[in-house]
């Protein structure tokens, strides 16, 4: 259940729409054909808090709760989903990560420069031959005396190459399955730890997603976070949050589609008319925005729960699911109305077309978000 918002989450959402409608959209164009990392755009957003802001104002967050910061995301989505991507992997699964798992040796090492934006969080769980099954991951992680070893790759990481930390999942115990994955804190500069080259991707792509290579890679056993075998773990719990600001995502992009399509099917003339006066287009026009609004309240149904403390698993995997098929639906109906224009990068619904298409697949495919809500209606593991 969605209750009211309260005065601070309209006050942040406002704050953050402006925010990003005035600074981040006007080169969210240009930044998607140069494949610049918003660097610039980062800084200006941890100055506003966005950076850490779900975490407490003792470790130097903002403090705001999951429904401020979903609709903070899919502010920030709609004007440049690159820059989201970012801001949701470092927000949802990084300092929530550390928040919930880290000592608080650790949460002052690391979680405070994260919160004050000093330093982008990456996450690295995937693998070449393990994505939808993280538990086959094989780089390892072998102790020596005070240091963890660590060897293999990861492949697809969001900020791979500019992140000055990232969260890395090993295997401790690799006669085991999920419970033998522990996750390391490993800072950029460590020996032994490079970034692969840039992914050339249709979408995101101000956003950097590279491999991240370990070789004989020296962590200090207190930069282990959480304790041996609790790595699968760290990973499921962070990936809840992180499904949410999926749907968030989604849900800005979408927003942001239809906006352009209202404006477009105005301004449009055809057969002596605005094409918005057709009723072929006011019916995509109208189930658009339907399906958005449902996405909202999913979207937020989900992070309310979690702000609640119940379990919001199923709901944020129903959210993720529901929001990333809705935005790819939302996205080719908007490129349809803008007809030719709609094909062309001088028009954004292009770009949106192809950010969106990653959103069912990334932080867990369609087909994994309903493994995850029919376990949780059956009350009963499939068997794979
Ligand atoms: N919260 C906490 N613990 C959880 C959990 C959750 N949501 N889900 C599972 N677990 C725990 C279980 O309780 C179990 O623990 P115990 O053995 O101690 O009881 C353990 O994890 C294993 O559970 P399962 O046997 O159910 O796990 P599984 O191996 O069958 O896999 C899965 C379940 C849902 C398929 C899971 O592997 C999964 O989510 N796969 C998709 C991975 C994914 O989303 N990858 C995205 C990569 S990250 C990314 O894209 C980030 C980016 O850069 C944008």
């Amino acid at each position: 259940m969605v209750s009211k918002l309260t005065d601070e989450q309209i006050m942040i959402q406002s704050m953050v729409r402006d925010f990003a409608r005035e600074v981040i959209l006007p080169t969210a164009m240009e930044r998607d054909k140069t494949r610049e990392f918003p660097a610039a755009n980062l800084k200006k957003l941890a100055e506003l808090g966005l950076m850490g802001m779900m975490v407490p104002a003792e470790y130097d967050g903002a403090g705001a709760d999951a429904v401020a910061y979903v609709l903070a995301l899919s502010e920030i989505a709609y004007a440049c989903a690159s820059t989201a991507v970012v801001m949701s992997v470092h927000n949802s699964i990084v300092c929530e990560s550390i928040l919930r798992f880290g000592t608080e040796d650790q949460k002052q090492k690391y979680l405070k420069p994260l919160a004050r934006g000093d330093f982008i969080g990456a996450f690295a769980l995937t693998e070449p031959l393990a994505g939808s099954d993280p538990s086959r991951q094989t780089t390892s992680a072998r102790r020596d005396g005070e240091h963890y070893v660590l060897n293999g790759t990861k492949r697809f990481i969001t900020t791979g190459k500019n992140a000055g930390l990232v969260i890395v999942t090993a295997k401790t115990d690799p006669a085991a399955r999920h419970k033998g994955i522990s996750a390391f804190m490993v800072k950029k500069g460590t020996p032994g730890f490079t970034a692969g080259p840039m992914e050339n991707k249709m979408g995101l792509c101000a956003s950097d997603t590279t491999d991240l290579i370990f070789e004989d890679c020296r962590i200090p056993v207190e930069d282990r976070l959480g304790e041996e075998g609790m790595g699968f773990t760290i990973a499921m719990t962070a990936l809840d949050s992180g499904r949410i600001g999926i749907a968030a995502q989604s849900l800005g992009v979408a927003q942001a589609a239809l906006d352009a399509s209202v404006k477009y099917a105005k301004e449009r003339e055809q057969f002596g008319q605005p094409i918005s006066k057709f009723q072929g287009i006011r019916w995509m026009i109208a189930d658009m925005a339907t399906e958005i609004e449902a996405a909202r309240q999913l979207m937020l149904s989900a992070a309310a729960m979690k702000d609640r403390k119940e379990n919001f698993t199923a709901q944020a995997s129903m959210a993720k699911l529901f929001a990333s098929e809705m935005v790819n639906r939302v996205t080719a109906k908007a490129l349809q109305i803008h007809g030719g224009y709609g094909f062309i990068k001088e028009y954004p619904v292009e770009r949106f077309y192809r950010d969106a298409r990653v959103f069912t697949i990334y932080e867990g495919t369609s087909e994994i978000q309903r493994v995850v809500i029919s376990n949780h209606i059956l009350q009963d593991k499939r068997a794979f």
